[in-house]
């Protein structure tokens, strides 16, 4: 048993699909708290983009952006039947299509646009009021939460990204190509980590762990470890003194 704080925050920040949310998920499951998807916020506003015409020629319209900001409303709501959270845009379950090609292309240059991540970041520290979570992004233990209790930065090999995101493309039955997945998480990792506001970054008290020859099984047992030096033994040696 773990001595976990009340209203525990975790961070897990990495780059695009360093197996974040799988990760965050079983964290979330482990210890009965909300798993909170940070980028379906970004996905879900570069999707009103798309369909209110304001990408233009693969041109984002920031000002039009800018001024259409306070029609967006994100909201996560539970599903009982597949046992998560999912992502609404104005009132409407975009969850499967925030994942989608498109918004994946643009979705970098969307999250850059300095209004948008203060309408998100403002989100996002709301959901966490009075309740325990696990979120995953790339600045959530930089900037949304420089307090978090445990904060993780997952890195795998580039290769390995790319070939999971694939399966799981091919697996939704989406024909494209290796080469192009790949050449969509260099851009990503470029742009994330290059930005000049909150760009993906391991915060110094963050603990880096390589997943790249790793499952999901495999990253648990070293949670646990995790959790056990930091609530477990020595919380029980504090009681003893
Ligand atoms: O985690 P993801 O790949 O679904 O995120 C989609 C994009 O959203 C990612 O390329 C960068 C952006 N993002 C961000 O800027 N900050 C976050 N906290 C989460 C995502």
């Amino acid at each position: 048993m773990y001595h976990i704080p009340e209203n525990i925050v975790i961070a897990v920040d990495g780059p695009s699909s360093s197996g974040k949310s799988t990760f965050a998920k079983a964290i979330a499951s482990e210890l009965g708290i909300t798993y909170i998807d940070s980028g379906a916020m970004y996905r879900a506003v570069t999707l009103f983009c798309l369909r209110n015409g304001l990408i233009i020629d693969g041109i984002i319209d920031i000002p039009s952006l800018i001024h259409r900001l306070n029609q967006i409303k994100i909201e996560f709501r539970f599903n009982d039947t597949l046992n998560r959270l999912e992502t609404y845009l104005n009132g409407e379950n975009v969850e499967d299509e925030i994942r989608n090609v498109a918004v994946s292309k643009f979705v970098s240059p969307v999250s850059k646009v300095e209004p948008v991540r203060e309408k998100m970041v403002d989100l996002q520290r709301s959901m966490a009021k009075d309740r325990s979570v696990v979120m995953d992004g790339r600045d959530i233990g930089t900037v949304v939460f420089p307090e978090a209790d445990i904060k993780l930065f997952l890195i795998a090999n580039e290769e390995v990204r790319a070939r999971r995101r694939y399966d799981e493309l091919r697996q939704k039955g989406i024909n494209i190509s290796f080469q192009d997945v790949l050449n969509n998480i260099s851009d990503r990792d470029y742009q994330d980590s290059n930005r000049s506001i909150s760009p993906l970054a391991q915060a110094k008290d963050a603990i880096a762990l390589d997943n790249s020859n790793m499952g999901v099984d495999g990253q648990m047992e070293w949670f646990r470890k995790l959790l056990d030096s930091k609530y477990g033994k020595k919380q029980k040696n504090e009681s003893q003194d």
